[in-house]
Parts: structure tokens; sequence; C-alpha cells
């Protein structure tokens, strides 16, 4: 029995943590094979405490407050959140931090535990955009940061973190107060029953379990905020980073944005090929994103260890719920990232079966709108966050 036992969940996750709290990724594969949306169970979960267990009967006043640096602090119930405030819908893709982890900690060990390449997930978020309650409370001219709080208790407190007020401010960043997930009520791990969701950025920055919104001239001073989801420089080992708070607090190590990324999920890791039909083909699929409403432009595939390279084609099922004016699940379809691109994509290349059979990998790469592209080498830091180096699939064959 652990603290959580009020929450269903779904066998298929692979727990990255022991027992308690609750981390977990569905198979690469399974993630993959529903497409572009995740439903709630195979959602990835990032807790760092147990889930705070809210009644149904008690959702409707679930309260939430913004205060600080505004000239309107308002309170709001969720109930009140639903009736005053027009209900909008975006896609989004959110991705942790710390996705493909697994393959940092191979090189050396860092201070978090290993995720594989499914440490992200995609729903169709409803609630309310941050931009018309911050309109309504007025911040004043000093205010530069928007600090958000959970109601997990956790050892160093609660959980919380910040944004730039400019961020939250603006309609086309998308950033919202969700209270739905894919049409249904938040699950207990996605942050029932209200939840910042901020895309393109980590989702460490969307605050699970809201509370607290509070206008400030300064970054969070949460500790969730300054010790974790860091990249700090790659000199700084486990031993010397302990004593260094003032590296920690170091604002220009937070991450926001996300990088563009990218993975195979077919071929797996240890699939094997046959090689039996010579004449025919195999279809290479996996996934890519960006970060900061960035598209992914290309994705390109080696089979000769980055020597020569060739395009994949790509899915944006995102582009399919743009430029409709649309109601989904009680939520005008937003238009807010009409230019933007807040979800993951799909990629595919057929491959000969006889090039596969001469080839040792495969290498997969994206390149984003702004000409990004993953490197071919990876950026080690203490916390093991934002690996995107070019993604390798060894080849076993078979026949
Ligand atoms: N919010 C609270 N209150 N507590 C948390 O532990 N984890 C964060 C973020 N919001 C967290 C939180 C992290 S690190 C991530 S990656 C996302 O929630 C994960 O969201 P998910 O579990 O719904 O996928």
């Amino acid at each position: 029995k652990t603290p959580d036992s009020h929450v269903p969940r779904d066998p298929r996750l692979i727990r990255l943590t022991g027992v308690h709290p609750f981390n977990v990724e569905a198979p690469l594969s399974a993630l993959f094979n529903e497409g572009f949306l995740t439903s709630p169970e195979l959602f990835y979960v990032r807790n760092h405490g147990a889930v705070p267990e809210v009644l149904d009967e008690d959702i409707p006043e679930w309260e939430f407050s913004i205060e600080g640096l505004v000239k309107h602090p308002i309170k709001l119930t969720l109930r009140q959140l639903c009736e005053q405030y027009e209900q909008i819908t975006c896609p989004v893709t959110l991705v942790c931090a710390g996705n493909r982890r697994k393959e940092q900690n191979q090189v050396r060990k860092t201070k978090g535990f290993s995720w594989g390449a499914a440490g992200v997930s995609t729903a169709l978020f409803t609630g309310v955009a941050f931009s018309e309650l911050l309109k309504k409370a007025r911040p004043l001219r000093k205010a530069r940061y928007v600090c958000m709080e959970g109601a997990d208790k956790l050892p160093n407190g609660c959980y919380g973190t910040s944004v730039k007020l400019n961020w939250a401010m603006d309609p086309n960043r998308g950033m919202m107060l969700a209270h739905k997930m894919n049409g249904s009520m938040l699950t207990p791990d996605h942050g029932k029953p209200l939840r910042a969701v901020i895309p393109g950025q980590i989702g460490g920055r969307s605050v699970k379990w809201l509370t607290k919104i509070t206008v400030t001239a300064a970054p969070s001073d949460n500790w969730y905020h300054i010790y974790d989801n860091r990249v700090l420089p790659t000199m700084v080992d486990p031993e010397q980073s302990a004593n260094d708070p003032g590296t920690w607090a170091d604002e220009r190590y937070a991450i926001y944005d996300l990088s563009v990324n990218s993975a195979t999920v077919y071929p797996a890791h240890e699939e094997q090929i046959s090689l039996s039909k010579a004449d025919q083909s195999y279809t290479v699929r996996g996934y890519a994103y960006s970060g900061g409403g960035r598209r992914v432009t290309r994705v390109e595939l080696s089979v000769d260890k980055g020597r020569t390279w060739r395009l994949a084609n790509i899915d944006y099922p995102e582009d399919r719920y743009r430029d409709t004016e649309r109601y989904l699940y009680g939520g005008r379809l937003d238009m807010s990232w009409r230019e933007s691109c807040f979800c993951w994509c799909q990629w595919s290349m057929e491959v000969s079966i006889a090039e596969l059979a001469s080839a040792n990998d495969l290498i997969v790469r994206a390149m984003d709108e702004s000409m990004c592209v993953q490197p071919k080498d990876m950026y080690w830091s203490v916390l093991g966050m934002m690996n995107n180096p070019w993604f390798r699939i060894t080849i076993h064959k078979q026949g």
C-alpha cells in the first residue's frame, strides 16, 4: 500500500523509480501505436511525491488564486473558472526534460532516473487561457514572472516553478489552465482537477494540482524550481554541485523551451529484422518534436553512420486541427497556435531489406524551422536533461 492507493493505473506502464512516487513511461511501441493523441492510461507520469486525493464532489469547489504584483487579485473555484471564462481546447505534447536520459546514464551516471524515449505524450487539453486571466488581474509595472504552486506535499515544500510573465500574457504561446484531457476530467496522476499546460516547454513547468499563481519580480524560489529542470554546465559533477547553491540558482541554466529531438520506434531496440525477403522493404518509423512552437522541418536517416543522409516523410497531425473554427469537448478549438507547432510529428521512410542487410545501425536526426539540428554528440550534465543527440538503433538481423 502506497500513499497513492486511491489512484487507478495501467499495468502496461513501465516503472522508472521504485514503488513510490509514481514515475512511468509506456512501452515506446504502445505509445506510438496509439497515434497522435495519447490516452490518459498510457500518458507518461512524472510525480515528485504522493498524488493529492480530491473527491469528485469537491472538484467544483477547488480553489485557486492569482495574487502578488497584480492590481486585481483573483480567487476562483473551478466551477467559476468554467462558468465565467471562455473555454478553449488545444492539442499539446508534453515532454519530460529527462526524456532519453537512459542514454546519458549509460555514459556517466547523472542524478536522475533512466527515462527511455517514451517520456512524451499528447492530449487535447481544455481549459482557460492564462492570458485571459492575467488580463483581468492586471499585472503591475514591475511584474516579470508568474510563479505556480501545486497541492502536493513534498519533502522540500510543495512543487512550484515559474515562467516569464510576457509568455503567460501572450495568447500565441497557448499557456492554459486545463481541467480536461481528451474530453474527460484530468486523471489524478495528471493533475486532477486543475493544472497548468505550457505548450512548447518542458513538462516540468506545467504544474499539476494547481492552487496558486503569484505574479512576481523575480523567478520562483521554490526548491523544485531551483534544484530541478536545469542543464548545469557539463563540468559540474554530482559531488561538487551539492555544495554550490549559487550555480543551481543561476536562472540562465533553467530549461524552458524544448530542444529539437527525435527517436526511432520501428525497428525497436531488440527487434530482429528478417532478411529472407531481400526484394522487399522495411518501413522505419518514429517521432520528432521541437520547442517554443517551432516546426520540425526535416528528419534525416543514415544507414552509413552519418556519412550520407536521406529525408524521411513527415506527418503533422496537428495541422489537421488548424484553420477550422470548431468546438471540441466544450471548448473552442484555440487558434492561438495558428503559426506554431506544439505537438510531436510522426516520420517514416522505406528502407530496402537489402540495404538493412549491409548496415550495422540506423541513425536519425531532426531539424526545426530555426535550423537547429540534433547534435552528433551528447551534452552530459549532472541532472541528465534535454538529451537530444542523434538517435541510434543497432540493426539485429535474422534469416
Ligand atoms: N506538478 C506538481 N504539482 N508536482 C509534480 O511532481 N511534475 C512536473 C510537472 N508538474 C510535477 C508537476 C514534471 S517534472 C513533469 S515532466 C510534468 O508535470 C509531468 O506531467 P504528467 O505526469 O501529467 O505527464
